[in-house]
């Protein structure tokens, strides 16, 4: 069987997408892929994080968690995003990170390469699916080959019928929305495996 080298890079302010990211990690790693599960470096001042318990208790849980870098990226590949939504569009920290990526992209290191998102938000007509088609549009700048799960599995109606990627609605992940990201990450790990055959 073909390597299969697959990145997580999240966000979390509160750990939905952490758990998402988490979920992903063990589907992906059950279907034999090598996996870094990397977070995003914060970039609200440490005053706002510490000024809200919810956010500096996540911020706490994540600490062990390494940060991405470019070189992660040049590592794998296949590659899969989670992060929330920030009025209407991707939360900034995630963004930051992907400003960081010009030199690799200009060397066509994030080219030709599977690549899938996921997002949450409080509400269902939140942005959801604005959120992860902004990040398509970064995906095709660079060339890398977007994998969404469209309706290629029951999981995908059960839990919302988001074709675009996973979108998680505030509250719990239930069995349905684990399902349907464990779709997803084997997906782009399939995906890898098909590119590297
Ligand atoms: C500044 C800010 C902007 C937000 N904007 C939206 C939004 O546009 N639509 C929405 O449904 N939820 C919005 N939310 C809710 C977040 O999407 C929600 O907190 C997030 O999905 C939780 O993910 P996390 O637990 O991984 O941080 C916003 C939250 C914050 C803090």
């Amino acid at each position: 069987m073909s390597e299969a080298r697959l990145a997580i890079v999240f966000y979390s302010t509160y750990g939905t997408n952490h758990a998402m990211a988490q979920i992903a990690a063990e589907a992906a790693r059950e279907a034999g892929a090598e996996v870094r599960l990397l977070n995003v470096a914060e970039t609200a001042p440490k005053e706002v994080v510490e000024g809200q318990e919810g956010w500096k208790a996540q911020a706490d849980k994540m600490a062990d968690i390494p940060v991405a870098t470019p070189d992660d990226l040049v590592w794998a590949n296949a590659y899969l995003f989670s992060a929330p939504t920030r009025y209407g569009v991707v939360a900034s920290q995630l963004r930051a990170f992907i400003d960081t990526l010009g030199p690799i992209w200009q060397e066509g290191k994030l080219a030709d390469k599977p690549v899938s998102a996921m997002s949450s938000a409080m509400n269902v007509h939140g942005g959801q699916e604005a959120t992860l088609l902004s990040l398509y549009t970064t995906f095709m700048h660079w060339g890398a080959v977007i994998v969404a799960p469209g309706y290629t599995d029951a999981s995908i109606f059960a839990s919302g019928g988001n074709p675009y990627g996973y979108t998680q609605t505030a509250g719990e992940i239930g069995d349905e929305g684990r399902a349907a990201i464990a779709h997803q990450a084997r997906r782009v790990v399939d995906y890898a495996r098909r590119i590297a055959a």
